[in-house]
């Protein structure tokens, strides 16, 4: 047999791993270039028990799989452990990150060297968009708690599922 079928799995994979607590428009830009990329990209939602957040894990993959049901190629899963075991059980070969400033390289550096030695998987680096580069979900959360405007910097589904919460709680 010759052809695709023949040569093992010719589809390119690539997982975009993150807190999402919650997605907002800057890691919008970077699955949604990913998703231009690769065949199928794996967003990859952390389960970390020891940090509080704001939205449980099945809130955060349910606004996930909303905001990203326009990509026909985005798969949303939660993971727990390292990142490499969600990659290798998956046959992903690579991390896509975006950075948003040289603050960011550092530690992007250390984990995309360590991920490489542990398993050969490869991290590609895409640089934010300026538009986003100040955004995390940390200032997104703070701003919104505090009443300020952050309809310009999540989807909508984010800012109604922020504003119910932070009325809430
Ligand atoms: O959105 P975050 O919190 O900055 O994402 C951090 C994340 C999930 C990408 C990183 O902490 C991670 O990959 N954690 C999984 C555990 C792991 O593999 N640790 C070793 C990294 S070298």
């Amino acid at each position: 047999m010759t052809g695709p079928e023949s040569e093992g799995s010719q589809v390119r994979r690539a997982v975009c791993p993150g807190s999402f607590d919650p997605i907002h428009n800057g890691h919008l830009d970077i699955i949604s270039r990913a998703s231009r990329l690769y065949d199928e990209v794996y967003v990859a939602v952390m389960i970390n028990k020891s940090k509080k957040s704001l939205f449980e894990v099945d809130e955060r993959l349910d606004l996930i799989r909303q905001v990203t049901a326009e990509y026909g190629n985005v798969r949303v899963e939660a993971f727990h452990g390292l990142l490499v075991d969600f990659c290798k059980q998956r046959d992903i070969p690579a991390i896509v990150k975006g950075l948003r400033a040289v603050s960011d390289f550092d530690y992007e550096l250390q984990m995309a060297q360590m991920n490489n030695g542990l398993s050969g998987v490869e991290t590609l680096f895409v640089p934010t968009n300026p538009t986003y580069s100040f955004m995390s979900s940390s200032l997104v959360k703070e701003v919104a708690t505090w009443g300020g405007d952050v309809s310009h910097l999540v989807p909508p589904v984010v800012l109604e599922a922020l504003n119910k919460r932070l009325r809430k709680d």
